[in-house]
């Protein structure tokens, strides 16, 4: 027990808990996750499961991606990715749906399963479905040798090392990394974007890892702002377009941890029905990064506020006119929109983190939750 224990601190590295110094790791493994696979100099980016199948790639009808869990938001940002860049339409599913509803599937389709423990028992079954219809399939898996990476044709690990922590953090940004760079890819072979484009996001992710350590600087602001929240029943997480899984993904976070009631929607969605949750009893946190639609997220915001909910924005650095009206602002280094999910996510995972330690929970094992989930 006493050795246990004294693995288990080592293990933590100084931190506190796993989920902590997971998160604390992202500027490490979102690098791993890119290490010879992307050169700026080169102007190149090569995956090697990619470059087995290339020609299925190119050729593909459709891609569709199945994941569960937090690796299912980072599928919907590579449909974002891969629709955006490379031009090939894109469908996301719960991996849980897709196999129990006699999916249309043919020998032109590739199917992605995400996955960080390639355990999952639902993406696992959806695979082998998705192989019998004769889809390629293909495996973003972080457990080398797992049996999802053993059944699937090819595929790119993420190398993020072991995740401890139930909720995943680092795991979500490696799979993040690898879809940007599948997308980058592929856009490369097919031509679909121009090479100046190709090279401006190139360069700009090779830079994500130094911005994610500039992300990381707000822990103790955003430590404040979780003592303010902390008392809430409930929270609404916005965003739009490559934010929009983000918000899903901040408020699965903080359901996972915290057990406080969280849902995540397109800042525009609001509307059609959360709006008539806001009071002053409902932290609303904003992603506000993209340069597209801005003025639209600035109004989003002005209807949270004239219904009293509390602003939370995480912004650019320098930003000026969400930043002024918000009750809390929280800075990160301005990115190319494609990459901001790997920026803005971070502080979300803080908040979080933070929320759960300051109501006591038991972060790295919440309650009924388990790391993989083998029986569906
Ligand atoms: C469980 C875990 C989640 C994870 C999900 C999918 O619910 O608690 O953190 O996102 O399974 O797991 P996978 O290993 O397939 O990514």
């Amino acid at each position: 027990q006493e050795l246990d224990m004294q693995i288990e601190a080592l293990e933590k590295n100084g931190y506190e808990h796993f989920m902590l110094k997971e998160i604390y790791e992202q500027p490490t493994t979102i690098f791993d996750a890119m290490r010879g696979r992307i050169s700026s100099k080169e102007n190149r980016v090569t995956l090697r499961g990619l470059e087995e199948y290339a020609n299925r790639f190119v050729r593909a009808n459709r891609i569709i991606i199945v994941a569960c869990g937090t690796s299912y938001h980072s599928g919907l940002i590579g449909e974002y990715l891969i629709e955006d860049l490379a031009r090939i339409p894109v469908e996301v599913e719960y991996a849980s749906e897709f196999r129990y509803r006699n999916p249309i599937l043919n020998e032109r389709d590739i199917v992605i399963a995400l996955s960080q423990s390639g355990e999952t028992a639902d993406t696992l079954a959806a695979l082998e479905l998705a192989k019998q219809k004769g889809a390629m399939i293909y495996g973003i898996v972080n457990s080398v040798g797992s049996s999802i990476a053993r059944l699937t044709d090819a595929g790119s690990y993420i190398h993020a090392g072991p995740e401890i922590g139930v909720a995943s953090t680092k795991a979500f940004t490696g799979q993040v990394t690898v879809l940007t760079l599948l997308a980058l890819s592929m856009a490369q072979k097919l031509s679909t974007v121009s090479n100046t484009t190709f090279q401006t996001l190139v360069t700009e992710l090779e830079s994500i890892p130094e911005k994610v350590k500039e992300c990381l600087k707000a822990d103790e602001h955003i430590r404040y702002i979780a003592k303010e929240i902390k008392h809430h029943h409930n929270a609404l997480y916005l965003g739009r377009g490559y934010n929009f899984p983000v918000a899903l993904e901040g408020a699965l976070k903080l359901k996972e941890i915290s057990y406080i009631h969280a849902e995540g929607y397109p800042a525009a969605e609001m509307k059609h029905g959360p709006i008539a949750l806001i009071d002053e009893t409902m932290p609303v946190i904003v992603t506000a990064t993209n340069q597209s639609a801005y003025e639209k997220i600035i109004s989003n915001v002005q209807e949270v506020l004239a219904r009293k909910g509390v602003v939370i924005a995480v912004v650019p650095k320098g930003e000026t006119a969400i930043s002024s009206m918000a009750h809390h602002v929280i800075e990160i280094p301005a990115t190319e929109e494609q990459l901001s999910p790997l920026l803005s996510v971070i502080p979300l995972q803080l908040l979080s983190y933070h929320i759960a330690v300051e109501l006591g929970r038991n972060v790295d094992q919440p309650r009924n939750l388990a790391k993989s989930v083998t029986v569906e």
